[in-house]
């Protein structure tokens, strides 16, 4: 049986002991590409930051590459090859982009690493040396996931991948990420506000409302049944009513 790279069993996890996501249970298996859809407040970031070991679950098991994900150590997640791009990208600002795909990397190694992020998002080639911070917003996402997914990532979580991007920026995106689940071999674990963009480069999709699974599938499946995912962001799906 394939290890999955992320996988959450009856999560339950929020702030201060105050639940924002309840009974969440899914993996994410090499290669595949899973989307997290569902309203603003619905508990998308929530359940990356508590797989990525930002935030420690109030109950439930959490585990990367088939081990346990200790909360609030995400380092140690991050060590293992499972890279978050969080939804302000971060990408160093005052670094060139050269620098960025080269933070903590042996020379060898970023000069590796550094044409693995080119070769997924060519238009970064001739930004190499111009400072992060002067990117627009489409190239400053496509280094923070070039970066992630350069680094011999096993997994990568991407919050809100086209947040702010002109549409034709946006499925720009999609491509490199999807050759790198596909020939890479990375788990990705996808927040897309875009509904049309997650189902088009997703395998499998889960909707989130109110903090609860509403309804999960094949991203195939959930595109022709726009009715039910459209009740579903609002609640308003009896998850025992569907079958996966
Ligand atoms: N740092 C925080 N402290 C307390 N509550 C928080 C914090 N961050 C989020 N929440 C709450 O947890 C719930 C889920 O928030 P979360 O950020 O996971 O939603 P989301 O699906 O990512 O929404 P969005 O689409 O707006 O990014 C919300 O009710 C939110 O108010
Ligand atoms: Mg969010």
């Amino acid at each position: 049986m394939t290890t999955p790279v992320l996988s959450m069993a009856n999560v339950t996890s929020g702030y201060r002991g105050i639940p924002a996501i309840r009974d969440i249970s899914f993996e994410v298996l090499p290669g595949e590409i899973v989307a997290i859809l569902g309203a603003n407040g619905a508990g998308k970031s929530t359940t990356l930051l508590t797989l990525a070991g930002v935030l420690t679950p109030i109950s439930g098991a959490v585990e990367a590459l088939g081990a346990p994900v200790a909360g609030g150590k995400p380092h140690l997640v991050s060590r293992r090859g499972v890279c978050l791009v969080p939804d302000n990208r971060a990408v160093l600002s005052g670094l060139t982009v050269r620098e960025n795909l080269a933070v903590a990397l042996s020379r060898a190694t970023a000069r590796k690493s550094t044409e693995v992020a080119l070769d997924l998002f060519p238009p970064l080639r001739k930004k190499l040396d111009i400072r992060a911070g002067l990117l627009s917003g489409g190239e400053q996402q496509m280094l923070a996931v070039g970066r992630a997914l350069s680094r011999e990532a096993k997994a990568i979580l991407i919050d809100e991948m086209s947040m702010g991007l002109a549409p034709v920026v946006a499925q720009s995106l999609a491509p490199p990420v999807r050759r790198a689940a596909t020939e890479l071999g990375v788990g990705v674990l996808l927040v897309e506000q875009h509904t049309d963009l997650a189902l088009d480069i997703a395998d499998r999709a889960i909707v989130l409302s109110h903090g609860e699974i509403r309804l999960a599938g094949s991203a195939a499946e959930l595109g022709k049944r726009r009715d039910l995912l459209e009740a579903s962001y609002l609640g308003e799906v009896d998850p025992a009513a569907i079958g996966e």
